[in-house]
């Protein structure tokens, strides 16, 4: 298959007009991009073409409908700048279930991860080695077919477009537990990467912003007691030294970047937990002074601390102190990512 994609380079790169040393995350994008389109029942071989935009009817019903899916992962460069992927297979694999619940066409997995690699090796140049960079990689599928049937599309496109970045917060990260609005409920597409489940969360979250907030942390949709996740992150918790992250469900996106701390936390010893945590676990921790550690983990957020937890009006700080589990397993699992240490787990892929 991948001999068969059609490769179009750009007359005119725009790689010269980038600072690479002053990234921002996800408003620079790349020369070229991938495309595939699903039509007459299957889909169609990719092809690679210059980054450009794309022309819709106005009845396609990714507007109407909001059948749109995505996935995120990063290209990282070595200091020899030899090229490497993070469990790309597990980004092709979950684009698939979030496909299968929106009723989208499953995507055959050699074209995302051939395409990909070829769509690198194309865009090679624009993959940042300074540290704390890469290459953000969002692979989407949305329904281009048209007509105002509420019922799936009958065409899609699949998309692969990067953009050299850099971090997703430029500090330590103030949430704001919520009560009132649900991000997911039982049942419903909380655990696929559904376009539609970040644009309910905007509005929740600006609100959010307003009073001094830089994230939501969202809780279970019936009780409201229970943490579940936190914007575009997993949540982690650490109490003494036990660290503890909530089990995934229907509601949650099952991350990639969750479930590699998990293991790594577990080799480095740490003692690990995966149960429910409640909002009055964490007060009651926090007024105890044994809540040490808060921090979200995900591809664009890599491992982003917490600082403090508002609840129902009270800020609750969580103390600084060197060491902590937050650094040692962004440093760890930053380091198998661009090639510092050995992988042991089988999760770098080199290009
Ligand atoms: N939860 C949500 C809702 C997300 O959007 C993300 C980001 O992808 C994550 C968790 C973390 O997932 P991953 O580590 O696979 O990027
Ligand atoms: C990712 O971490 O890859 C995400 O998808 C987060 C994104 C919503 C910015």
């Amino acid at each position: 298959m991948k001999d068969n994609i059609k490769i179009t380079t750009t007359q005119s790169s725009r790689l010269s007009s980038v600072d690479f040393n002053n990234l921002s995350f996800g408003n620079i994008f790349s020369d070229h991009m991938l495309i595939c389109n699903f039509k007459n029942s299957s889909w169609e071989i990719p092809q690679i073409v210059p980054y450009q935009p794309i022309t819709l009817d106005p009845s396609s019903k990714i507007f109407h409908y909001g059948q749109s899916i995505f996935e995120g992962l990063k290209a990282y460069k070595d200091v020899d700048d030899n090229i490497f992927l993070f469990r790309p297979k597990d980004n092709a694999q979950r684009l698939n279930i979030s496909a299968k619940r929106l009723a989208i066409p499953e995507i055959p997995e050699e074209f995302f991860l051939e395409g990909l690699k070829k769509l690198l090796a194309v865009d090679k140049d624009w993959i940042p080695n300074s540290p704390g960079s890469s290459l953000y990689i969002r692979p989407f599928i949305f329904a281009s077919g048209q007509g105002f049937h509420a019922s799936p599309a009958d065409e899609y496109k699949f998309i692969i477009a990067t953009s050299p970045s850099g971090s997703y917060f430029s500090g330590k990260v103030k949430v704001l537990i919520e009560e009132t609005f649900s991000r997911s409920a039982n049942g419903g597409v909380g655990f696929a990467k559904a376009g539609g489940n970040y644009a309910g969360q905007f509005f929740p979250t600006q609100l959010a912003l307003k009073k001094g907030y830089d994230q939501v942390i969202w809780t279970d949709d019936t009780s409201h007691e229970y943490i579940e996740e936190a914007g575009a992150m997993n949540i982690f918790v650490r109490i003494k030294d036990t660290l503890i992250t909530v089990p995934t469900n229907d509601r949650i996106l099952d991350g990639i970047t969750r479930k590699s701390i998990l293991k790594i936390a577990e080799e480095e010893g740490i003692s690990v937990e995966i149960r429910k945590i409640s909002v009055s676990e964490l007060v009651a921790s926090s007024k105890a002074g044994t809540l040490r550690e808060m921090f979200g983990a995900g591809t664009a957020a890599v491992v982003s601390p917490i600082s403090t937890f508002g609840f129902r009006g009270i800020d609750y700080h969580i103390p600084e102190f060197d060491n902590t589990y937050a650094d040692l397993l962004k440093n760890r699992i930053t380091a198998i990512q661009t090639n510092k240490v050995e992988d042991n787990y089988g999760w770098r892929v080199k290009i």
